[in-house]
């Protein structure tokens, strides 16, 4: 059977301009693949582009703008690989119910969106690769309702795998990471939250942008992996 590897492969990032989506973005472009990084905003496409290795593409989608979406990927037309790492800044406690609903938009709705999406265009051999977190196996107080996203989205991805096939649909579950998404807390508190979480981690260490872009990756390439949540999280589950 012939590798089934990135070389040459379409790969379009949604929320490819940070943290998770930059680091996937330049790991699958330096494994050969021709990737698209989106996001809503041009400047940080341009300053991620700068970033990444020569070839990448950039567009500007918004991931809570279903129409404008799949507009987008009419656009596009054929892909490989879809990976969707778009997420928003969240509350560290989720008190109001709109602030519970806001947490499902992005994260939730925009994954099942583009996912919808970017279907009729995948070539034979393609995956969607969407992104959620353990807060939903083990969660924390003040994040309820983050910790149900994360649930609803494991529970998509099996359907979704099911209603798609033979295109595969998984999801990365990611522990604590190092990424822009933490920066509404203050610089000291942020190393301290790092400090601590690392403490606790059977690695002793809080994740990199890179350790999770190796996951979506895998989930691309290996091609009997479907329905599938694959955790990485430095032990935190069984911590
Ligand atoms: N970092 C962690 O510790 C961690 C752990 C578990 C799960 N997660 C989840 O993993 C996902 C990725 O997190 P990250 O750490 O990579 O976050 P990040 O560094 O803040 O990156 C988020 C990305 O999403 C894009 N984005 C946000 N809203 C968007 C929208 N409406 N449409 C299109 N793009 C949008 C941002 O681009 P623009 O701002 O340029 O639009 C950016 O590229 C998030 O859902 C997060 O909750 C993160």
């Amino acid at each position: 059977m012939a590798a089934n590897t990135l070389d040459s492969k379409r790969v379009i990032v949604i929320g490819g301009t940070s943290g998770f989506g930059i680091a996937t973005a330049r790991a699958a472009a330096l494994a050969g693949a021709k990737v698209t990084i989106g996001s809503r905003s041009q400047a940080n496409i341009d300053k991620a582009l700068a970033d990444l290795p020569k070839g990448v593409e950039g567009i500007i989608v918004d991931a809570a703008d279903e129409a404008g979406m799949a507009n987008t990927f009419k656009r596009i037309g054929g892909l490989d690989h879809l990976v969707y790492t778009a997420g928003d800044a969240l509350p560290m406690q989720i008190v109001t119910t709109e602030d519970a609903r806001k947490a499902f938009e992005v994260r939730f709705w925009g994954a099942y969106a583009a996912a919808k999406a970017a279907f009729p265009f995948i070539h034979p051999g393609g995956s969607i690769t969407l992104t959620t977190g353990i807060a939903g196996a083990r969660p924390w107080k003040g994040w309820a309702a983050v910790g149900a996203c994360a649930g609803a989205l494991e529970a998509v991805v099996r359907g979704l795998a099911l209603e798609m096939a033979p295109i595969r649909v998984n999801a990365v579950s990611a522990g604590v990471i190092r990424t822009a998404l933490w920066n509404n807390m203050s610089e000291a508190d942020r190393q301290a939250f790092y400090d601590q979480q690392a403490k606790s981690l059977p690695t002793g260490r809080i994740g990199e942008g890179e350790d999770v872009a190796q996951t979506y990756l895998y989930l691309m390439q290996s091609g009997f992996t479907t329905g599938q949540t694959v955790v990485i999280d430095g032990g935190a589950l069984i911590a």
